[in-house]
Parts: C-alpha cells; sequence; structure tokens
C-alpha cells in the first residue's frame, strides 16, 4: 500500500516536469564513436538493434571480455546463474591488476600519464603508468611483509590523492580485499565499518587541504582504531607532514616501510571470482551494507561503459570529478580508466576554492576532454553564474557526464550550454554502488532528452514493472533488472540473507533497484527517486534510520524521525523531528549541538538542516515511524490515510512545526 502511494506521488509530480525537448549527438562524434566502430564490426545498423542482440548476455559480454581483459588462465564458461548468484568467466585464473597495470608495461601505455594531480593548494604532479607500476609494486611488498595477503581485508581511509589508488591496487595485487571508507565519514563511521569486515590493516593519512584548511584524518584514524580490536597495524602516508599522534609498533609511515621494497612484485593469481573490494553503502536500516564485488566481472563492467559511453580513446583527458570513497571514483577514477590505459585528472580539493572558477580554469590547464560530475555540483555551479565558465577556453571538452541523482532539466540545459557550448552531449548515466557500472546510460549515438538516463545499455536487461511484476510503461513503477550483469554485487559480507531480501525477494529471481522510474513511449527510463527509506543528499546515499539513530545515541533525545525535504541545490535536504527525553527543554543551542553529534556519528554529511522538537513522532500500531506520513505532512503534500496510526494527533504537532 505504502509503495503504491509514493509511486503515485512521483508520478504525479512528474507529469509536471514532462520534457519535450531532443538533443541529437553531433553527427561526428557519433560517427566516430567506440560503440559505432563496433556495430561496424558486427553488421549492426541501428542503436535499437544494438539493444536487441545484446540481450544474448553472454553471448555480449563475452565479446566484450575477449576483447578488454586478459586472462592468466582463459575461463570455462561465460556465466553460471543461480538465481541470486552469479559467477562471470567461472574457471578464469585472473587479477584486475594485470589489466590495469602490469599489461601496460609491455606498451606504449607505459610512459603515458595515468594521474594528472592537482592538489589543493595547486601543486601538480603526473603519474606514469610506469610511476603507477612501480609505487603499487612496493607498497604491495611492505603489505606482504607485514602479514597481509588473500581475502584479507584492508581498509583505506583517504582523501583524493594518488596514494589511494596506489593503495587500492596494491591490495588487489595481493588478492587482499579493499574497503575504502570516505574521508568524510567519523571515526565512529569509519570504526563500524572496519569492525563489520574484520579489517586487518588501515592505510591512512596525516592531514589533508579542503578548503584551504588542513583536515586532521589519523587522529580519527586511531580514535576508530580504539573501537576496532581487529587492526593489527596502521600505514600513514604523510600529505602535509604536520605532527600526528603515534602508536609505537602499531604505526608505520609509508615512506619508510616501501622505501626499500623492490619496484617488482608478483601479482596474485586468482580465480576470475574472487573478491576485489567491499564498499559500504546505506540501506533501510540503522546499519550500512558491506557490497562486495569481484574481479574480472567488475573490470568489464566498468571497461566496457568506459570505453562506450564516454567514448574514450588514446588522447582523450578524463576528469571523473566525484570522490574515490564512492563507488564512483572506484570504477571510474580507478579501474575502468587504468584497464584502458587513459589519462585521468585527480584533484584533492574543494570544487569552487579559493576561485569560483576552480573547475574551468583546471578544465582549460589540464586540456579536460571529457567531465563526469553531479547535478548537485552544476547546480552549484550554476548559481555562482555562468561568467566563470566563460571566461574559461574549454574547447577541448567533446562529452559531458552526469550521475549520482536525478539531472533537473533546468541543469541540464545549463550545463549542456554554459559548459558543453551547445556541442557536448550529456552522458546521464543510472547506476549504483550495487551494480558496479552503468546500468541505463546514453552512448554517443544516442538522442537524448534531458531529464532522463535514456536506455539500457546494451547486455542490460532493465525493465519497469508494476506491483504485479508485469513490464509497463508509461507509469511510474519499480526499476528492475531481469539478467545477471558481469559487475553486479557478488552479495553483501557475511550476510546473504539481507542480500536475498533486499534486492531478490520482491520479484522472483529479479533484482529490485529500489528506485521510482517510468518509461516512456520511446523507452526512455525517467528515474525518479527512491522508493524506500533512503536519502538521497548530493548524490550521496544516506538512510534515514542511520541518521535518526546517531540522533538517538543522543543522551537527551528519546525518539526521532528523519526525512528528506526537496532541496534547490543538494536535491535533498535532511530535516528530523526530534522528541527529547523528559525534562529536557527545547533550545537552539540543543539543535546545533544535535547537528554536531550527527556530524561526530556518521559525518559532516549526514547533519539535519532542520531540527524540529516535537512531543512524538507519527507511528503505526506495530511501532514503525510512517516517514511517507511526516513528510507529506512536513512538505505540505496531502498526508493520505492515517488509518493505521497509533497517534494520528502526532501529525498535527509536525504540521505546526513548520
Ligand atoms: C542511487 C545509487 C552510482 C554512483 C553514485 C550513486 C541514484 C544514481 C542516477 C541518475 C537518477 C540516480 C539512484 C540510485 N542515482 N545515478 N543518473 N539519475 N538517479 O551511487 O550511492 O549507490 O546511489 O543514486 O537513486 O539508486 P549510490
Amino acid at each position: 500500500m505504502a509503495e503504491e502511494k509514493i509511486v503515485k506521488e512521483k508520478e504525479d509530480i512528474q507529469v509536471l516536469l514532462t520534457e519535450k525537448r531532443v538533443f541529437e549527438p553531433p553527427a561526428d562524434l557519433a560517427a566516430n564513436s567506440n560503440v559505432k566502430a563496433w556495430m561496424d564490426k558486427h553488421g549492426i545498423k541501428t542503436l535499437d538493434e544494438l539493444l536487441e542482440k545484446t540481450q544474448d548476455i553472454e553471448w555480449f559480454w563475452k565479446e566484450m571480455a575477449d576483447e578488454l581483459l586478459d586472462f592468466y588462465k582463459p575461463y570455462d564458461k561465460v556465466l553460471d546463474w543461480d538465481a541470486p548468484w552469479a559467477k562471470w568467466f567461472v574457471g578464469g585464473e585472473y587479477n584486475i591488476v594485470h589489466d590495469a597495470l602490469d599489461k601496460h608495461m609491455k606498451t606504449a601505455v607505459k610512459d603515458k600519464v595515468c594521474f594528472r594531480f592537482e592538489g589543493e593548494p595547486g601543486e601538480i604532479k603526473e603519474w606514469t603508468y610506469a610511476d603507477m607500476y612501480r609505487e603499487v609494486n612496493k607498497l604491495a611488498n611492505a603489505m606482504r611483509k607485514l602479514g597481509v595477503g588473500k581475502g584479507d581485508r584492508v581498509g583505506l581511509y583517504m582523501p583524493m590523492l594518488v596514494e589511494l589508488p596506489v593503495a587500492m591496487l596494491a591490495c588487489a595485487k595481493i588478492g587482499a580485499i579493499h574497503s575504502v571508507v570516505f574521508s568524510g565519514f567519523s571515526a565512529t563511521a569509519l570504526a563500524e565499518r572496519l569492525n563489520d569486515c574484520d579489517t586487518k590493516l588501515l592505510i591512512t593519512c596525516d592531514h589533508f587541504w579542503r578548503r584551504g584548511n588542513k583536515v586532521a584524518l589519523k587522529p580519527q584514524a586511531d580514535d576508530a582504531m580504539k573501537l576496532s580490536p581487529t587492526v593489527e597495524h596502521c600505514i600513514v602516508y604523510k600529505r602535509t607532514g604536520d605532527e600526528v599522534p603515534w602508536t609505537e609498533g602499531r604505526d608505520l609511515w609509508w615512506h619508510e616501510i616501501t622505501a626499500d621494497q623492490p619496484g617488482e612484485c608478483e601479482t596474485e593469481k586468482l580465480d576470475a571470482n574472487d573478491l576485489l573490494y567491499i564498499l559500504y553503502t546505506s540501506g533501510t536500516t540503522g546499519h550500512p551494507k558491506g557490497i562486495q564485488h569481484a574481479h574480472a566481472g567488475y573490470a568489464v563492467g566498468t571497461a566496457a561503459t568506459l570505453k562506450w559511453v564516454f567514448d574514450l580513446k588514446e588522447d582523450d583527458v578524463w576528469w571523473c570529478a566525484a570522490d574515490i570513497g564512492w563507488v564512483t571514483g572506484h570504477s571510474y577514477i580507478v579501474y575502468g580508466p587504468m584497464i584502458l590505459g587513459a589519462t585521468s585528472v585527480l584533484y584533492e580539493g574543494a570544487p569552487a576554492f579559493p576561485e569560483a572558477d576552480r573547475w574551468w580554469d583546471m578544465i582549460e590547464k589540464h586540456k579536460v576532454s571529457v567531465l563526469y560530475t553531479s547535478p548537485t555540483a552544476v547546480r552549484a555551479h550554476m548559481r555562482l553564474g555562468e561568467d566563470h565558465p566563460n571566461k574559461h577556453d574549454m574547447k577541448t571538452l567533446r562529452l559531458l557526464g552526469s550521475v549520482g541523482e536525478p539531472i533537473n532539466p533546468e541543469a541540464w540545459m545549463w550545463y549542456h550550454k554554459f559548459v558543453g557550448k551547445d556541442n557536448c552531449p550529456i552522458m546521464d548515466t543510472w547506476w549504483q554502488t550495487e551494480t558496479g557500472h552503468f546500468m541505463i546510460t546514453p552512448l554517443p549515438i544516442t538522442s537524448l532528452k534531458p531529464g532522463t538516463a535514456t536506455h539500457p545499455f546494451p547486455g542490460i536487461a532493465a525493465k519497469v514493472y508494476n506491483e504485479e511484476g508485469e513490464p509497463i510503461t508509461g507509469a511510474g513503477g519499480h526499476l528492475v533488472i531481469e539478467k545477471p550483469w558481469p559487475g553486479m554485487l557478488r552479495g553483501l559480507y557475511k550476510n546473504p540473507d539481507r542480500y536475498k531480501d533486499v534486492y531478490w525477494s520482491r520479484f522472483k529471481d529479479t533484482y529490485l533497484a529500489g528506485d521510482v522510474t517510468r518509461m516512456d513511449e520511446d523507452g526512455y527510463f525517467w528515474i525518479q527517486g527512491r522508493a524506500d527509506d533512503v536519502l538521497n543528499v548530493a548524490g550521496h546515499r544516506i538512510g534515514n534510520s542511520e541518521v535518526e539513530s546517531a540522533l538517538v545515541s543522543h543522551p537527551k533525545v528519546a525518539e526521532s524521525a528523519v526525512i528528506g525535504k526537496p532541496h534547490e541545490l543538494k536535491g535533498e535536504s535532511l530535516c528530523a523531528f526530534v522528541v527529547l527525553m523528559q525534562g529536557v527543554e527545547p533550545s537552539d543551542e540543543l539543535r546545533a549541538e544535535l547537528r554536531e553529534h550527527v556530524g561526530v556519528e556518521i559525518g559532516k554529511i549526514a547533519r539535519p538542516d532542520e531540527i524540529w522538537f516535537v512531543h512524538d513522532v507519527p507511528k503505526t500500531r506495530s511501532g514503525k515511524i510512517m516517514r511517507r506520513v511526516i513528510r507529506a505532512k512536513a512538505v505540505g503534500e496531502k498526508v493520505g490515510d492515517t488509518s493505521t496510526l497509533a497517534n494520528p494527533e502526532a501529525v498535527e504537532e509536525i504540521g505546526k512545526a513548520h
């Protein structure tokens, strides 16, 4: 019932936003694209034909793997599907590091720039593939010496420095499983993630630059390690050189332990389906989900999608302006681009710092040809005004991209006009931490409509289902994937039941993405937002219940309900209703204290924008917080059926709080 209502509400909103404009990709771009070359080779004439033929997923992904990957021992079988468990390239011996680094040492890619790093203070450092290879090997050797090996979990709590990809690849090289934790997360959030997967080693840095300030990371890591008994060692990379607290025996300087290590290191030959990494993401409970990804399937998925969607060619300069702490950075800063041997820009700092045109200046300076960012960033730049991009020569740009949340047509148009100068198609890519790579996305041959991620990528069986599980068009429904795909998650860390329950129980043997979506009469997918209790704040997923548990962990709070409100810049903003302990007086000081408390418990991104004190929050008789009702009341929409509420009077109070 509740689900149906949400679908209906979002559908009504969508009708108002129906977009009619269609933008054709520039003819020469389409004609010379990687995807077009592949179609010609296979005698495929149209996009429709491509999408239809590639529904033979085993044929298609085998084609892609044979083109892009290099196995130590060939696989016997493309896919083994025992729903909801998939194995790709079964029997193959493989390691993603071989494709991302080792194999390049035999070609001209060796001396090509892999990362052009720009620190926030402005220094620039180029890392060739050979540099990366050497540094990865040194660190991998040092890690092996510490007793870290195949299957061990390594936590990486690092900012946007090239040393983060180095550390990720060093783990993969020796078969260890990395778990990157976003550097904006707090010590408590880090500790939870370190503990969930029994982390053996943590790698972090001293401080890093953000908006002109030095952010101390090592002290946070120390606080987390107090709560994480499994961590045996902590490797610390020196970024700023400022003093940090030190625990002798446990803590080791990166530069010291790698100094005498050889620049060669044998890559562990793994099973194609061995785990590459765990990445935690929010769900509907207070505990994040440990999404697992495996080597070979993920490798082909990220490389193929990047090659086709953003059309990467030898001379391109690729800038994925995401943080490596999220899946976008894993797939499209580290693994995808490196498998393709691409040159990437990597930037340490804040977007419009110290000047509003920092990004546009960087695009001009580094001759960026493809830019991939989020609607939130586009809206923030839109607010600063087009004078800033207009000051710069950005004619090297040929493609633009968007990810993380639906891009509203206004932001799409601004991005297209002032960044792309009406000449760059915008690739609005829909995907998730779980999917590993783009799932619904334009190609350089797709006619674009602002605000839609267009069609499924070849080899992806996406549909929109109604409540009965029938494919529908023209109305809001559930976004599902009917067949497995190579980069799909391989379950949740030590939690197969939650994996089955969250993704595979609503429709038989079909993946439920959790997004309300409408497919129009031309087969375009309009993603409208989450169907579950998960918020999307500035393109980052935050579970309502995570913020609620953080608030309730404060001694003065008895209960809380957190909802998302539409926000001009961030997509959604966090709004919390808080019931205080008996005898505690509401005050502005307490509001500030609670905001800070959430910052400490989870991280700054999760601090509520608004906090309202109430006597009660609307709940069902079984005690479930009715967020749908609260949200409707708070944003002034129709509340609908409240007959299941145990305390309807609480709804009125929510209304008055506004
Ligand atoms: C959720 C996944 C995938 C990397 C960034 C976020 C939303 C993502 C789009 C898009 C509309 C989008 C969905 C999805 N989302 N891309 N192009 N259009 N919505 O990864 O944290 O795993 O979040 O982000 O709601 O389910 P994530």
